[in-house]
């Protein structure tokens, strides 16, 4: 599969692993890039700058193939400049970036060569992120897992709207979990997929405990719920007793004192890798409702290509109506 997505990026298929907070480590990552796709690794997940580097080195053992570090730069105000020297020293060709502006972040790449993907929720982010510089967008509509946008707008009106509104490629994000969603999303316009939720129900995504994994494939479609949209942050999750502590916290105004100690990284923490579900919660999302194995990520691309054969052979038939 030929897009501007898969020669910018020197992959072969164009599917991105999304970073993934508390869970994106380099043998999700590794696997994804060895299955011919993008993987990455989340740096602000990381205690430091060293274990960056450490992680970095672990990818680099295990795949020979193109690989991203994400950085959420919105997260709890940390620090992430030294984080990016390290990532400009080990040679990290590919970085990606989400949750504030990036231009101070795209300024500490000036001179180098490394390929810079945004993550937005809106069609002005992403024309913002143009401006200064990404070489694609990726564009996360409000049925993905994890942080959102404000403005409630799905994947299938949010993708097309981005495409007629820059001229980098975009790729699409947001309820894809097979080769259908990869299809419709080239069908929209975008020349590749990023998936979160999808990776984490896979054997590589090591760090997800056995009861998130079990979770994402029993839950169906109505099962997440959005949170902390009073503090103008919305973000998808499991629906569990720890949400519905939260979503009932919002609607008494709680703010953020009171939202804290429900919405940390701890308790999401408790959730993925401890697997205590009354006790924590894990993001996700509708996707969720389609997602019933646990396979391998390279079986995971070997189901998204033959779904994608499928698809095709599909929309052939309607074209020529038979
Ligand atoms: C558990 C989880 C953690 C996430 N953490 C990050 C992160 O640290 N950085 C980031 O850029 N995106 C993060 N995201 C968003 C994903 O990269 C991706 O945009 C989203 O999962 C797409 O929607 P989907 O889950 O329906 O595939 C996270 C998503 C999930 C589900």
């Amino acid at each position: 599969m030929k897009t501007r997505v898969t020669e910018l990026l020197g992959i072969e298929y164009p599917i991105i692993q999304g970073g993934l907070a508390y869970l994106a480590y380099a043998d999700l990552a590794a696997a994804v890039s060895n299955a011919g796709g993008l993987g990455q690794i989340t740096a602000m997940s990381l205690p430091s700058p060293e274990a960056l580097r450490a992680e970095i080195q672990r990818v680099k053992q295990m795949t020979t193939r193109p690989f991203s570090v994400n950085f959420a730069i919105g997260q709890h105000g940390r620090p992430y400049e030294e984080m990016v020297k390290v990532a400009i020293e080990e040679g990290v060709k590919i970085v990606s970036v989400t949750g504030g502006n990036p231009k101070p972040f795209f300024d500490m790449l000036k001179g180098t060569n490394i390929k810079k993907l945004v993550l937005v929720a809106a069609t002005r982010q992403a024309q913002k992120a143009e401006e200064l510089g990404a070489d694609a967008v990726m564009v996360v509509g409000q049925e993905g897992g994890g942080h959102l946008g404000r403005d409630d707008i799905g994947t299938f009106v949010l993708v097309p709207q981005v495409v007629r509104s820059v001229q980098i490629p975009v790729i699409a994000s947001g309820g894809i979990v097979d080769g259908l969603g990869l299809v419709a999303a080239l069908a929209l316009g975008a020349e590749g997929i990023e998936m979160g939720t999808r990776f984490i129900a896979t054997k590589e995504c090591v760090h997800a405990h056995p009861v998130y994994k079990e979770a994402i494939i029993k839950a169906k479609e109505t099962d997440t719920v959005i949170i902390k949209r009073s503090l103008g942050t919305p973000a998808r999750a499991l629906k569990n007793p720890i949400t519905d502590r939260i979503l009932s916290l919002e609607a008494e105004e709680a703010g953020y004192e009171g939202l804290k100690e429900y919405i940390s990284g701890e308790t999401n923490r408790k959730l993925i890798h401890e697997g205590k579900w009354d006790e924590g919660f894990g993001w996700a999302g509708q996707g969720v409702g389609l997602i019933e194995d646990i396979p391998s990520v390279k079986e995971l691309f070997e189901h998204i290509l033959s779904d994608v054969e499928r698809a095709y052979q599909r929309l052939n038939r309607i074209k020529l109506g038979y």
